[in-house]
């Protein structure tokens, strides 16, 4: 069982779900992050300071899965996410040691 933590840019979302739907994926929980990666949130460095990090907004999806179905909703997060300009996003695949679905105590 995995828990898939995707970053993204908000305006992927819409091809992000349909992505997953496609696959049978409906089970996730998305929230508004602010985030930066390797560039620091900025695409231009004024003459090159940055006093800070500029945290940009981005998406944190969330999706508890199983381990064969895990594989499939990376390559599809992966394929419809991607613009091919800096700032992309990242995806994380993280083991999960137990769940419980609070209406009936089953497992995923
Ligand atoms: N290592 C990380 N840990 C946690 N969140 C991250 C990490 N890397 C990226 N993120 C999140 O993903 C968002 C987008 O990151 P981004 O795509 O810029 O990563 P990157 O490694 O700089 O890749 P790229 O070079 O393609 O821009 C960030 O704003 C942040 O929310
Ligand atoms: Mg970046």
């Amino acid at each position: 069982m995995k828990l898939i933590v995707a970053y993204i840019r908000p305006e992927v979302l819409r091809n992000v779900k349909c992505a997953l739907y496609a696959r049978g994926i409906y089970s996730m929980s998305v929230t508004n992050v602010l985030g930066a990666g390797r560039q620091k949130g900025y695409t231009e460095v004024y003459r090159g300071i940055q006093t800070e990090v500029n945290l940009l907004k981005k998406l944190r999806l969330e999706i508890g899965i199983s381990d064969e179905l895990s594989a499939e909703a990376v390559q599809a997060i992966e394929d419809s996410a991607r613009t091919g300009h800096e700032g992309d996003g990242v995806i994380f695949v993280l083991d999960i040691a137990d769940c419980r679905r609070i209406r009936t105590g089953e497992c995923l």
